[in-house]
């Protein structure tokens, strides 16, 4: 039988992105129909392969070399689209590196994340098809790599994963879809539109999750959830977070009224 750790482990370091996908796709269903099993105290490794694995194409650039995407232009807002293609496959790939990474947590962790990477394959699909529906696809631009550098600084430790992925990085997509979601509104591009609504929806839950195990380790160790996020943010040279916040996003993704009061000062 299967092992789900070890499964996400082999997904992970596949090359070819809808190899991934669909790989996700069955280990999703696989699990559900439980004909994978779980063995949560292995210490997995991840040898010599390169994470995550990816195609030859985009081109890693640095963020201040990703050409800015005019909204005026077809080329422009297939650029924007393939800037979140390029997100949502990295964010596969984080999701994947959450399960095999970390040992010795609930059943339930493994399955929050194999969940979450099962949307994020779903977001990439809806994003890359509809690139080809314009006649682009993904690889066509170059891409930055920020959110995974935020994966690698995190490999040391599950609680500094949870405060500066999801809660950090995840979240910051909260803030920033809604803008980018009525810059296409205006232009009448409804398709889009609808793909950033169900991306906007479904990343609610995925901070949730974040936030669900960032408390969960706080309270193990009876930390302060307060205190530990902001040492955790500067230990791992943590972004810093600049507003305007989707306040009622993130309440909904489970910040606390004290959390969110402190990101407005
Ligand atoms: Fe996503
Ligand atoms: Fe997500």
């Amino acid at each position: 039988m299967l092992e789900l750790r070890e499964a996400a482990l082999a997904i992970l370091v596949g090359t070819d992105a809808q190899v991934k996908v669909s790989g996700l796709f069955s280990l999703f269903n696989d699990y559900q129909n439980q004909k994978i099993s779980i063995d949560i105290t292995r210490k997995l490794d991840s040898k010599e392969s390169i994470l995550p694995g990816r195609p030859t194409k985009p081109e890693l650039v640095l963020p201040k070399l990703v050409p800015k995407r005019r909204m005026d232009t077809p080329e422009g807002r297939a650029g924007l689209l393939h800037s979140l293609a390029h997100i949502e496959f990295n964010a596969m790939n984080l999701a994947l590196d959450a399960i095999w990474r970390f040992p010795n947590m609930p059943k339930e962790y493994y399955e929050d994340w194999l969940k979450v990477a099962k949307e994020e394959a779903y977001h990439f699909n809806l994003v890359n098809e509809h690139l080809h529906a314009l006649e682009f696809s993904y690889g066509d631009f170059p891409a930055h790599n920020s959110l995974w550098e935020m994966v690698e600084r995190t490999t040391d430790s599950v609680i500094a994963r949870m405060a500066l992925v999801p809660r950090t990085m995840e979240a910051r997509g909260l803030d920033a879809v809604p803008a980018i979601r009525d810059r296409f509104k205006q232009i009448k591009e409804t398709r889009t539109v609808e793909i950033l609504e169900i991306i906007l929806n479904d990343e609610i839950g995925h901070v949730l999750i974040g936030n669900r195990w960032f408390n969960f380790l706080c309270a193990q160790d009876h930390l302060s959830p307060i205190t530990t996020y902001r040492e955790l943010a500067a230990k791992y040279r943590a972004p810093v977070l600049k507003g305007p916040f989707n306040i009622a996003a993130r309440q909904q993704a489970g910040f606390t009224a004290e959390e969110l009061s402190l990101l407005e000062t």
